[in-house]
């Protein structure tokens, strides 16, 4: 978007090509936003691809790399990888030198998760991942887990020792029984975030995540070694049809409403 900054605003000027962390609502060709939570667009992405970044982005840096501190030569699983956040997540796992575990529903999907650096690739329906995940890397040092409830207790299962499972998904429910002693024994820890509650400023809040992703993200991008996943762009005005897009289950990466052509 084009940045027309209110009074008082420091970093951003009239005319800024700039993108925003929302967080969750509707779909607008102006929004007001805080200062704090808008990035320039990176270096070599265009304003409209620039548009798949911010929400992806802070979430999973928050969970993967805030909560979760993967570091290089450990191993991340990520659960829906073919999904906008999925496709994400890959690509930072692999810049900060981990190693990356992916699920997802068919072989489309698979293939495209290994184009994008994915180096294991589970089918949920026919493999059990923790299987794969022990086996292959003794369990996983972060599980970025988009399912919740449902997949609560094989995410302990899969985990490996000091370990953390990061939830930001209830796709397979809300609840479910924990096992605590499995979760000892490993010394693991069950995170469950949610971007769009957390406060605009301080501790834990979107500007401190801005500020890394502006930090240690955004020059990673502007290398070339995370890009923004397209599945497709749809004007505004045919809104419906991406939702058609996404209730396909057929995508992989995120789509883009388009509001006029820069
Ligand atoms: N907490 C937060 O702050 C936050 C922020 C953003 C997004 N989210 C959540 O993150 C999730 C992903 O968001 P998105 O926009 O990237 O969604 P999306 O592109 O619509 O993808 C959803 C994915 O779920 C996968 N899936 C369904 N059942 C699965 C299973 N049993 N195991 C593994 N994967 C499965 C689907 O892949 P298959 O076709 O392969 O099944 C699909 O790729 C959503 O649940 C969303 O609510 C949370």
């Amino acid at each position: 978007m084009i940045a027309e900054v209110g009074a008082g605003v420091q970093d951003w000027a009239p005319g800024d090509e700039v993108c925003a962390l929302l967080a969750g609502g509707g779909y607008a060709e102006r929004v007001n936003v805080a200062a704090t939570q808008v990035l320039p667009v990176p270096k070599g992405v265009s304003i409209t691809s620039a548009a798949a970044l911010p929400e992806t982005a802070a979430t999973v840096w928050s969970n993967v790399v805030m909560t979760g501190g993967l570091g290089e030569s450990q191993t991340l699983l990520i659960h829906g990888g073919g999904s906008g956040i999925g496709t994400h997540a890959i690509q930072v796992g692999r810049a900060l030198g981990a190693n990356v575990a992916v699920t997802a529903g068919g072989q489309y999907k698979l293939d495209r998760c290994r184009e994008l650096g994915a180096q294991t690739l589970i089918n949920y329906r026919e493999q059990d991942f923790p299987a794969v995940v022990n086996a292959e890397y003794g369990g996983a040092n972060v599980i970025l887990d988009i399912m919740g409830g449902g997949y609560l207790a094989k995410n302990i299962e899969a985990l490996a020792e000091n370990g953390h499972v990061t939830i930001i998904g209830l796709q397979g429910g809300a609840t479910a029984e924990l096992n605590l002693g499995a979760l000892l024994f490993k010394r693991g820890s069950v995170h469950a975030t949610n971007l769009r509650r957390r406060p605009e400023q301080g501790p834990g809040s979107k500007a401190e995540i801005i500020t890394e992703l502006r930090q240690q993200l955004w020059p990673l991008i502007a290398k070339g070694a995370v890009k923004p996943v397209i599945a497709a762009e749809v004007p505004i005005t045919d809104a419906a049809e991406a939702h058609r897009l996404l209730d396909s289950d057929q995508i992989v990466g995120k789509v883009l409403l388009t509001v006029r052509e820069h």
